[in-house]
Formats: structure tokens, C-alpha cells, sequence
């Protein structure tokens, strides 16, 4: 059982006596050692485990527009045969070269409405009391056709239902409203016909009204609501090894995901058959969330966008295919492109594509990523050419290169030639045990403090291994996280970015595991490892301040690890300090060079836990916050810290 603890701190000036071992620590607020980047702590986006489609996105239809492989995945037809040619797919594909196909239904003879009905992604999340707008795309020359609409618990009871008969010799939107009467998981709709005649449809969709900032065709609400409350610095976005493809022409090409969502070209999602243990055949990317939906997400989080391009490679893990180099210009030419429709002004090609869909000013795009997890002398290759173009025609934007997929020999020799290239920043991943969270807390100790920065780009603590269907996001994992970011904010100076992978898991749809939020089709439930993300981002001060035992940096000894920054303008000092012994720990803490008086407030927040403790998706959280607050007379401080726990000491200094 979790427990947040509220510890009452004790002021004490005279030495305490006790049994057990003493900590004295020691906090310089004179000589801070590191800057904090306001990118510390932020999140990455990766259309994997149904992220996009059937998660963030806030669709309820699969398969909207026929696009699949098989047009009919996640349809079913209801009084209709499409061995009679009553339902067809059609295929205008010398017409339109995105969203080629269409359903023409044919009532002839029919009593009963009749058409189609759709699963949606595990079935349909619905909330009682909820209003649905529902929007199709149809064509008919009989007047007299009408629409019955029908969501379908279960049980096949219906919990909602409207009626519409305002269709049009011409392709046209026509949109529906209406309200469910349940809440039901695993609804199902139906889209029927009534009337004699021919009818063509397209572009099938369903969304909540409550969408995230209620934007029509929007994001949804309760999962953006997570993010929001991480504060990040930034959001990296597609991807992942979706941006690279199974091979170049599965990769992730931006200029497909942006415009009006008909437009938008549907793929295959590389993670549908990646794993022989979690296959998921009707994962596609429908692009409903594309490239301007992630910047104007990053916008609403305040959140630096941070896009990664694939660079000219396949994931190395697959196909390994790599573009010829004396072809890479389309690819740095999407570069190009992709900043001038972030940043370029409206009269611009890309930048009026931007104001047209709704956004004339700038995202402010500053930091770009170039390739995923690349390796080897051909991506060093590939690097070169972007690097030459883009600093040549924007130096404004920090690139971000790749270091291969895990701290190994293929990082450390891209370690070495791109820091000849002067390249700003690299990108490293760790999925690893917990021990080696614990044991790379001072991985950053000895970088090169004048070479490229970092960018922990991918990371979490796996406790049965490598992505192992039986790691889970629990309270051992999340503790070695804790553990190990103390060590990327003591070194603040070399680390700038960071971010826990992946973000997102439908609880049925996974391919990847453990993941940070996870959720299905009515709710979401944090992870242990979701706050200590939080605890990290939300206590984030502006410098880094020493803090030591025995004149050593905290980190590891006895078990404890700490990072301290200060808020300089709340003027607020933030102690962070885990404890990952069974042992409760006696801190007496010191704190020089600062002013402390019974004017000071102090607070601190504790999670601890057995170590196997996990929240499930519908059970309830185990992981709820408290916070104390306590007067503060003197500049020595003793407490204990809890077993297994993450601590944060909130000190505000007196003016
Ligand atoms: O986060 C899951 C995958 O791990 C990412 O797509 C990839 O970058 C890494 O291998």
C-alpha cells in the first residue's frame, strides 16, 4: 500500500542523539554549480500502444475513411450484402490521390434501415449525459434518403439515437448532435439508411464534444489534462521508430499529416506487427492528429515543440534501409519546409498553409530533431548534409542529433565524431533495469562540460528486462527513475532535455510496456512513475545547488541521492532526496549562505511504497499527494526520510 507521508519536520539546533546512523548534509546556496534549462523535465509523444488513434485523438471511428488494407476493418454491414453490390467500397483513386476510397450504399428494396456499423478501437468509450458530434461525408441524387444513428451498448441496447435528412446532390459534410443516455466502455455505432436510392459516404467520424479546450475534432480531454499537469518544458514528437519506418517508405513524412484531415494520407503504424506477443492488426496512423495538432498541443502545454525528422534511414532494427546520399534533398528539404511552417510568415508557402488552418502566428519552433535512434558512420554521413543546410540557412535552430539506441559502443563512437562536428545536442535512450538507474546516477559526473549537450530523449526502468510483457510501471521502477534524475538535474549543466518513454498505453492495444499513463476508453490512471515525473517538473528551480555528505555530492552513498536547485524568484529552495534502503534515514541538514528564520516556510512531500506496488487502469490510485507545511526557526533541520521513498523539501528563504 502506498502511503504519502507528510513528515513533520523538526527544527533542532543542538546535536539529537539517536541509535541509528546520522546524515549530515550539507546544502551551499553561494556557489551554485548549474543552470537548469526550462526544457528539464518534459514529455515525448510517440504514436505507439494506440497513442494517437484510439488515445489522444479523440475519434470514436475506426477506419473513418475506408483506408485500411481492408476497407472493411472495423465495419460491419447491417442488412446489406456486399456480395449483391448493396455495400461497395470504391476505389476514385486516378480522382484523389489521398483518401482514394468510398462507400456507395444501395437501398433498392430494402424495408428495414439499413448500412454499416463500426467497433471502434476496443469498442467506443461513452460517457452518460455527454453530447457526441457525429460527421459524414455523403452524396445522393434521391431526396428522399435519410439517416438513422444508433449507439449500441454491449447488449446491443441502444443508449443514444438522432435523425438526419438534409443530404445533397454533392460531396458535403453534414454533421449530427446528439446525447448518450449510459456510460458505456465498449459502445458500438451505427450509421443506417432509410429510402429508396443511392447513397455515397465518406469520412464516417464520431468525437466527443469535451474535447481537450473543447476544440471540435479534438484531442482528448482527461489525457491532455495529464500532460498539462506535468508542466513540460517541451514535447518531442512523432516519435520513436515511427519516425524512421519500417523501412523509407513507412516512415513519417510531416507534409502527409498537416491540411484538411480528408487530405491526409493513412499508413500502416510500424508498431502493427512488431511483436509476435502483442500484434495489432488494425493499427494505422489516420494522421487525424498530425504535425499541426502537436504544435498546437506543445502551444497549450507551453511546451517547447520539439519535432524529429527522419533523416534519410529506415530503423536500423528492421529494414536498415537508407535513402542513396546524392538523393537526401527531399528529406533536408522537409526540414526546411517544416520550419517555415512553424516559424515563416504567413505569405509563405508552408507558413500560410499554417494560417489557413488556423494559425497565422509562429509556433516559435527552436530545436529540431535529426533521425531517431541512428547509428553508425551513415548516419554521421547523413548528419553532415542536414547540419551543413540547416545551420547555413537557420542557426537559429538547435539541432538535436541522434546516439543510437542504448549508451553502448555505437553511442560512444557517435559521441566521438559528432562532437568533432560541434554538434549541440544528442539524443540518448535507456531502457535498463533498475540497478543500472542506480548506478548511472552519476553517469553525467564526468561529460565533457564544453561538447554537446544532452538530451535524455527516451527513457524507464524495465524490471523484468527489455520491454518485457511482465515489467511493470511500478513503485521499484519509478524509485531507481527518482533516483537516477537526481542525477540529471545535479548535472544541469551537460543534461538539458529529458523525457520518460514511451508516454501512452491503451490498457488492451499496448505494443510496448511499461509506459507512462495508461488508459482505456473512459479513463486514464497515472503510474507511479508519472508523479515522480511530476514531483521533478513541477519542483524545478532556475540554479543547481551543491549538496554533499562528507564534502561528496549525494549520490548513492548510504542508498541516498539528492539534487537541490533554487527558485530564484520565489526564492524557494528545492531538495530533492531519495532514500532507496528498506531503512528510514536521520537527516540533519545544513543549509549555508542563505537567510532562515522563523519567517521561512517549509514543506515536504513524501512518496514511498512497497516496491511492487502499481495503479491499474479503473482501480483506485495509490499514489495521492500531501503536503505539510511547517515554520522554520534555524538553519539546521533534522528529519527522517521514509524507506524506499522520493522526497521533496520546499524551503522558502526569507527576503
Ligand atoms: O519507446 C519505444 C521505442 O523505443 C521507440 O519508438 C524507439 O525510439 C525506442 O527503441
Amino acid at each position: 500500500m502506498i502511503k504519502l507521508l507528510s513528515l513533520t519536520l523538526s527544527l533542532c539546533i543542538s546535536a539529537v542523539l539517536f541509535a541509528q546512523q546520522q546524515h549530515n548534509l550539507i546544502i551551499d546556496t553561494k556557489n551554485p554549480i548549474a543552470e537548469v534549462s526550462p526544457t528539464m523535465w518534459g514529455v515525448f509523444f510517440e504514436d505507439i500502444n494506440f497513442a494517437a488513434d484510439g488515445g489522444i485523438y479523440a475519434e470514436l471511428v475506426k477506419n473513418r475513411s475506408f483506408e485500411f488494407r481492408n476497407p472493411m476493418q472495423g465495419w460491419r454491414t447491417v442488412g446489406l450484402s456486399m456480395d449483391k453490390g448493396e455495400a461497395l467500397v470504391i476505389n476514385r483513386q486516378a480522382e484523389v490521390s489521398s483518401n482514394f476510397r468510398f462507400m456507395r450504399i444501395n437501398l433498392a428494396n430494402k424495408k428495414e434501415p439499413c448500412g454499416i456499423q463500426n467497433e471502434g478501437f476496443r469498442g467506443m468509450g461513452i460517457k452518460a449525459g455527454e453530447n457526441y458530434n457525429f460527421y459524414i461525408q455523403a452524396k445522393t441524387a434521391d431526396k428522399n434518403m435519410g439517416m438513422q444513428l444508433e449507439l449500441i451498448d454491449e447488449n446491443k441496447e441502444v443508449i443514444a439515437s438522432a435523425s438526419y435528412q438534409q443530404f445533397t446532390n454533392e460531396w458535403q459534410e453534414h454533421h449530427v448532435s446528439f446525447k448518450a443516455g449510459k456510460t458505456v466502455e465498449k459502445a458500438q455505432l451505427k450509421v443506417l439508411f432509410t429510402g429508396e436510392g443511392i447513397i455515397d459516404i465518406d469520412m464516417i467520424s464520431l468525437f466527443p464534444e469535451n474535447t481537450w479546450k473543447m476544440r471540435p475534432k479534438g484531442l482528448r480531454a482527461d489525457l491532455v489534462a495529464l500532460l498539462d499537469s506535468l508542466h513540460p518544458g517541451f514535447v518531442r514528437f512523432p516519435g520513436g521508430c515511427i519516425v524512421e519506418g519500417y523501412d523509407l517508405e513507412n516512415r513519417y513524412q510531416w507534409k502527409k499529416t498537416v491540411g484538411p484531415i480528408e487530405d491526409r494520407t493513412v499508413i500502416k503504424s510500424r508498431w502493427m506487427d512488431e511483436f509476435r506477443h502483442r500484434m495489432a492488426p488494425d493499427y494505422y496512423q489516420s494522421y487525424g492528429v498530425g504535425f499541426y495538432e502537436y504544435f498546437l498541443l506543445s502551444e497549450d502545454l507551453k511546451a517547447q515543440p520539439l519535432p524529429i525528422l527522419n533523416c534519410g534511414m529506415a530503423c536500423q532494427y528492421n529494414s536498415k534501409e537508407v535513402c542513396q546520399m546524392d538523393e537526401i534533398g527531399p528529406y533536408i528539404q522537409d526540414a526546411l519546409d517544416l520550419i517555415e511552417f512553424a516559424n515563416g510568415t504567413t505569405t509563405s508557402t508552408w507558413g500560410k498553409l499554417r494560417a489557413d488552418m488556423g494559425h497565422p502566428e509562429p509556433f516559435n519552433l527552436k530545436y529540431l530533431g535529426i533521425g531517431n535512434e541512428q547509428w553508425g558512420p551513415q548516419y554521421v554521413e547523413r548528419f553532415i548534409e542536414f547540419q551543413k543546410t540547416l545551420k547555413d540557412q537557420h542557426p537559429e535552430i538547435v539541432l538535436i542529433a541522434a546516439s543510437g539506441p542504448t549508451p553502448d559502443e555505437r553511442s560512444e563512437y557517435l559521441w566521438t565524431e559528432l562532437t568533432k562536428l560541434k554538434a549541440e545536442i544528442l539524443d540518448e535512450h535507456y531502457y535498463k533495469d533498475p540497478n543500472w538507474f542506480y548506478t548511472n546516477t552519476t553517469r553525467y559526473d564526468s561529460f565533457d562540460r564544453n561538447g554537446p549537450k544532452v538530451f535524455a530523449g527516451e527513457y524507464a526502468s524495465h524490471t523484468k528486462g527489455g520491454n518485457a510483457p511482465e515489467s511493470r510501471n511500478n513503485w521499484e521502477a519509478a524509485l531507481s527513475e527518482a533516483a537516477f534524475m537526481t542525477g540529471l538535474e545535479r548535472n544541469a549543466d551537460v543534461v538539458v532535455m529529458t523525457a520518460y518513454a514511451p508516454l501512452f498505453a491503451h490498457k488492451e492495444a499496448w505494443q510496448w510496456n511499461p509506459d507512462m499513463i495508461w488508459f482505456d476508453n473512459l479513463q486514464a490512471m497515472p503510474t507511479p512513475n508519472y508523479y515522480v515525473q511530476q514531483i521533478f517538473s513541477l519542483n524545478m528551480g532556475d540554479r543547481v545547488l551543491p549538496i554533499t555528505e562528507n564534502n561528496l555530492p549525494l549520490s548513492g552513498q548510504n542508498s541516498l541521492y539528492s539534487s537541490v536547485t533554487i527558485d530564484d524568484s520565489k526564492k524557494e529552495l528545492l531538495i530533492k532526496l531519495v532514500n532507496s534502503s528498506n531503512e528510514k534515514k536521520a537527516v540533519n541538514l545544513k543549509i549555508n549562505g542563505a537567510k532562515i528564520n522563523s519567517k521561512s516556510v517549509m514543506s515536504m512531500e513524501t512518496l514511498s511504497s512497497d516496491l511492487d506496488t502499481f495503479n491499474e487502469v479503473g482501480g483506485g490510485n495509490n499514489f495521492e499527494k500531501e503536503v505539510s507545511q511547517i515554520a522554520l526557526k534555524s538553519k539546521l533541520l533534522t528529519f527522517d526520510l521514509a524507506p524506499l521513498s522520493v522526497n521533496v523539501v520546499k524551503i522558502t528563504l526569507s527576503k
